[in-house]
């Protein structure tokens, strides 16, 4: 089993934390160590039980401030002393106090090209707005809603009007390219040096 160890966050389905398990379940550069949702119903929850990896819920309702509720997450992965931690549809904006202890090392995924419809509804703003192209960005992030330096953008012409069958798209590379990212970032082809990112390959 790899040494280089992942924490992936999330709130919802998890279809993206399905792929990045099922890719390290056969390649083993990356060790999927844990997953922690802010949702109690979130079916990513489920995805990580069944394939044995440890998992948390942290209500964040129960904390009266932002920083409160991301030191309880903070005291769970320092546990697991990550080398990444994943936001993996985590739909919470994350506040100095982690995106800095977690400087270089927080990654996120979100379905538009940035800098292009940050925050929700992408597929409908695309629709909209009838672009000729829609993809998807994984980027380090920052204390700003879907804000860091971009990692990887992946693009696809837009040739349906039906938003489903847009998202699923969508999904297909984002479920392509979060896993080639993090193995990236585990095998060194991509790291950050005096704030610039590097890209190897
Ligand atoms: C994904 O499309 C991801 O890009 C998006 O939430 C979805 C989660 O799906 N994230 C954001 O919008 C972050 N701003 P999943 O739970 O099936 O992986």
């Amino acid at each position: 089993m790899s040494n280089f160890n992942v924490a992936v966050l999330i709130s919802g389905n998890g279809s993206n934390l399905q792929a990045i398990i099922n890719k390290f379940q056969k390649d083993e550069s990356v060790n999927v160590s844990c997953v922690v949702s802010n949702k109690k119903d979130a079916y990513g929850l489920v995805r990580a039980e069944k394939a044995k990896i440890d998992n948390y819920f942290v209500d964040d309702k129960n904390f009266s401030s932002r920083e409160e509720f991301e030191q309880a997450v903070i005291n769970i992965l320092d546990k697991y002393e990550p080398d990444l931690v994943v936001l993996a549809g985590f739909m919470r904006i994350l506040s100095g106090l982690f995106v800095n202890k977690y400087e270089n090392k927080l990654i996120n995924i979100h379905p538009s090209l940035l800098p292009k419809y940050k925050g929700l509804d992408t597929h409908r703003k695309v629709l909209e707005n009838q672009d000729e192209y829609h993809g998807v960005t994984v980027h380090f992030v920052d204390n700003t809603l879907d804000g860091g330096p971009i990692l990887a953008q992946r693009r696809t012409l837009v040739e349906t009007q039906d938003i489903k069958e847009l998202e699923a798209k969508i999904h297909e590379l984002e479920h392509e390219i979060y896993p080639e990212v993090i193995k990236d970032i585990a095998q060194k082809q991509i790291y950050v040096l005096n704030g610039k990112v590097i890209k190897e390959k």
